[in-house]
């Protein structure tokens, strides 16, 4: 069965990916995602400003699924960018590079100096524990809106938005994003674990950000939302474990879809795993996947 899918002018040879931040720190390891058979690869959030990230603990595991606060490390966009177009012609796949600038000056800066690398630009929009960063940014529509409008005009590809999965906030908010080509539909959600021997929060940043398990139902809602309320392409994220899983993010709307914690869990082997489900589903249902998407909608 085809898997092929395209988002914005962008075509995939399947519709996973791994989501931003999950071994898609360096090029060596987004060339492991490429040769594990992802359909695209996107990087960690890279900001203008190299970041040292948290102290540790920086990843828990808790009953429903994960916490996060890892602070966003990377090396900051100038050495990022002279990283990845050293090997850019390795890519068979489309390279999506996410940055997370906190004002439109970096934002212009950043969106051109990823221009001759990236097949596309992910903004996150969506940290939940990032001082200035993602979601504080999206919480200013002017700023949101001069962010993106930055990106837009000083990259040729096309331009995705990945937003928190807070509805109310996401509705409200979702004018600033009129210019950006797609959704990544969603981040984490902001949270807390708390050490009842220590009698203090776990994560070296007391807060993090839940994802895994406990995100899959919350973030299918919203993609079902806002595949109904926008005529933008969607990527569903959110505690996609299984093949099943996937294809919930399908019907309700979303063109391809992002891994995180289960890739972090199982390895990159779970990108076979899904792609084989995939098939075997499409083969007996009878069904492609152009027609899978939005299916589970009334009309
Ligand atoms: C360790 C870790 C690091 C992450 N780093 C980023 C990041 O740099 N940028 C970003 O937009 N999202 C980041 N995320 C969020 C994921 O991209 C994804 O939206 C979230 O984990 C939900 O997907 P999942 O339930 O499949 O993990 C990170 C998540 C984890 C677990």
């Amino acid at each position: 069965m085809e898997l092929v899918t395209k988002i914005s002018g962008i075509t995939l040879r399947n519709p996973f990916m791994n989501a931003s931040g999950v071994l898609g720190q360096t090029v060596s390891l987004l060339r492991r995602l490429q040769e594990a058979g992802a359909g695209a690869v996107v990087t960690k959030s890279i900001t203008y400003e190299e970041r040292k990230g948290y102290d540790n603990p920086t990843f828990v595991k808790i009953k429903c699924g994960y916490l996060n606060a890892m602070g966003l490390p990377n090396p900051g966009f100038k050495e990022f960018s002279k990283e990845l177009s050293s090997s850019k012609e390795e890519f068979k796949v489309p390279v999506i590079v996410s940055i997370a600038p906190s004002e439109p000056k970096q934002a212009k800066e950043m969106a051109a100096t990823f221009k001759k690398v990236a097949d596309a630009i992910e903004i996150n929009l969506s940290c939940p524990h990032a001082e200035k960063l993602g979601l504080e940014v999206f919480s200013d529509m002017g700023l949101t809106e001069n962010i993106v409008k930055s990106v837009k005009d000083n990259f040729d590809g096309p331009v995705f938005c990945k937003l928190p999965p807070y509805r109310n906030e996401v509705l409200g908010l979702i004018k600033s994003l009129e210019s950006c080509d797609a959704l990544v539909v969603s981040n984490t959600i902001r949270a807390m674990v708390i050490d009842v021997k220590a009698k203090k929060p776990i994560l070296g940043n007391k807060f993090g950000g839940l994802s895994g398990r406990a995100l899959h139902p919350i973030s299918l809602a919203l993609v079902f939302e806002l595949y109904e309320k926008t005529r933008k392409p969607i990527v569903g994220v959110g505690g996609i474990e299984s093949w099943e899983d996937a294809v919930e993010f399908f019907l309700a709307g979303a063109s391809a879809v992002q891994i995180g914690s289960a890739l972090e869990k199982k390895g990159t082997t779970i990108f076979k795993e899904l792609i084989e489900g995939l098939e075997e589903y499409l083969k007996e249902e009878k069904i492609g996947l152009e027609e899978l998407i939005g299916l589970a909608h009334d009309s």
